[in-house]
């Protein structure tokens, strides 16, 4: 059989998702139940509710698309899901359901990392990319410069010290009044506000070049806003937003072109729900342009969370023969 389908699950965080793949570069179908609305009610994603959401959405999802690429459970290889890291409550769900399917159906089950996934989202739209090359992801939990060595091989070169880059982007989201989830909220003000009207410091992490901060840029959002209201001034939202964003991508893009000069690396992926940011694809574009490196991103809908994405990594680590076993269980610190 020269086809090989993958049914994957995602459950780590806010998303309910299930999605079928071909041959580890062909998304049939890419189902996600966003728990968003839910969440934005208490300003951030409470891990209880979204435990029992992902409960009484997990079946309905799958189903839709195992519909949705007009396949049914007997054309599967193999079940892929993300086991970590996440919120526990929320990855055990995913992980029960994909071993539930694989046990009943007699399918192998592939445990995923979801970093892994994230970087794997690149393949989907860039058939051509292949590793060696070298990655950013940016999400909500995570900051990391990863060099891929091979499919399924990393190498985590940088790493936030503090905060991650979409927590930073929620945080002063929600300090300026945008609310959850901030980061496409801080993205679409900031393109009304100038980048240069307020000096957020660019944080650079003494004697470790790859690494990243983002506490110190947050605290000077927060004294800037704090400063203006006790001096009763108004403040521009929109300003503070593209100068923060500015203030963020700047220390991005400038760790990613070290790293790029310093292990002469001719292919960037960027990844994760940062990775969708209008601005930091601008500036990373140029930015590889300048230098000669080949730069890829993948669609807004690929780089949050999605199965799909979590599809290709299990592609990848099915051929290269990794099996779990019923005992594969959620490790919400695991490690890439
Ligand atoms: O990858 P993801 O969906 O979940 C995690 O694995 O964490 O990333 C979610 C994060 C959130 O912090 C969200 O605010 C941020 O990605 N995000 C953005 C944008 N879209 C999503 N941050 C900046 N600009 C965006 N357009
Ligand atoms: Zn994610």
């Amino acid at each position: 059989k020269k086809e090989v389908l993958i049914l994957a699950i995602e459950s780590s965080c806010d998303e309910t998702a299930a999605a079928v793949v071909r041959n580890g570069r062909e998304v049939l179908s890419n189902v996600i139940s966003s728990q968003i609305a839910l969440h934005t009610l208490y300003g951030g994603v409470v891990p209880e509710i979204a435990s029992r959401k992902h409960i009484e959405k997990i079946n309905q999802v799958v189903e839709a698309a195992l519909a949705e690429a007009d396949v049914t459970l007997a054309d599967i290889d193999a079940i892929g899901v993300t086991y970590g890291p996440g919120l526990v409550g929320a990855l055990l769900v995913g992980v029960a359901a994909a071993k539930a399917i694989a046990y009943a159906a007699g399918k192998p089950l592939i445990g995923v990392h979801h970093i892994e996934g994230h970087i794997a989202a690149n393949f989907i739209e860039h058939k051509e990319l292949e590793p060696p090359f070298f990655s950013l992801v940016v999400s909500g939990g995570h900051t990391h410069l990863v060099r891929v060595k091979d499919y399924g091989q990393f190498d985590i070169i940088g790493r936030t010290r503090d905060d991650a880059a979409g927590e930073a982007f929620d945080k002063v989201a929600r300090a300026i009044g945008l609310g959850y989830p901030g980061g496409p909220k801080i993205d679409k003000v900031a393109k009304e506000g100038n980048p240069e009207a307020i000096s957020f410091p660019r944080a650079h992490v003494e004697d470790a070049p790859y690494d990243f901060s983002f506490s110190g840029v947050k605290s000077a959002v927060l004294n800037y806003i704090n400063g203006c209201q006790m001096k009763g001034e108004v403040y521009s939202q929109a300003d503070v937003a593209a100068s923060f964003q500015k203030a963020v991508t700047d220390v991005l893009v400038a760790n990613a072109m070290h790293a790029v000069e310093e292990y002469q690396v001719d292919k960037l992926a960027i990844a994760g729900g940062v990775a969708s940011n209008s601005a930091l694809r601008e500036a990373m574009k140029t930015a590889c342009e300048a230098k000669g490196v080949e730069f890829y991103y993948p669609s807004p809908i690929y780089c949050t969370d999605n199965a799909a994405m979590i599809g290709v990594a299990a592609y990848y680590e099915y051929l290269s023969g990794t099996r779990h076993g019923w005992d594969l269980n959620a490790v919400p610190n695991l490690k890439l």
